[in-house]
């Protein structure tokens, strides 16, 4: 079953809008395999956007996502890599579609509220790098026949 890895930023956490965020998955009918409260390292989060590094951005989105704690997510279903991205919206929250989470409550690309694996190789990648085996729960709901 396909994986991806969600992190509700800084940000998010801050404007209390954690309940809000895990909110549309869940009714989305996506299944929660893992979920922890955490304040990230300066190591972990280099790691997470090592793909950046060379951007100008790098330092300050590294700041930025060790500068408060973080939901880190694993959601579980069918074309859930693709679809939490269209769930999360557009980079810019400026630019990002009413509906979507950046669309509905953000308006800077520095603070755009919650990150989403890009791809199912990312999501492998980030899954491992953030949880491990045995934080994540193997499970089905009893609904899945008419959920998927
Ligand atoms: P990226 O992986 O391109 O976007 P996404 O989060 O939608 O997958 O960029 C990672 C994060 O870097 C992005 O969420 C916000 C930050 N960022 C900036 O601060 N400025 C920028 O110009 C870009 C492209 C990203």
């Amino acid at each position: 079953m396909e994986r991806t890895f969600l992190a509700i930023k800084p940000d998010g956490v801050q404007r209390k809008l954690v309940g809000e965020i895990i909110r549309r998955f869940e009714t989305k009918g996506f299944t929660l395999v893992g979920l922890k409260f955490l304040k990230v390292t300066r190591e972990l989060a280099e790691q997470h956007y090592d793909v950046h590094k060379e951007r100008p951005f790098f330092g300050s989105l590294v700041e930025f996502i060790t500068s408060a704690p973080v939901v880190a997510m694993v959601w579980e279903g069918d074309g859930v890599v693709a679809a939490a991205r269209k769930i999360i919206g557009a980079t810019n929250p400026l630019s990002a579609e009413p509906g979507t989470i950046r669309g509905d409550f953000g308006i800077n690309i520095g603070r755009n509220l919650i990150h989403g694996s890009d791809a199912q190789e990312t999501a492998q990648r980030e899954i491992a790098l953030w949880f491990k085996d045995e934080e994540l729960v193997n499970w089905q709901p009893h609904l899945t026949s008419w959920l998927r």
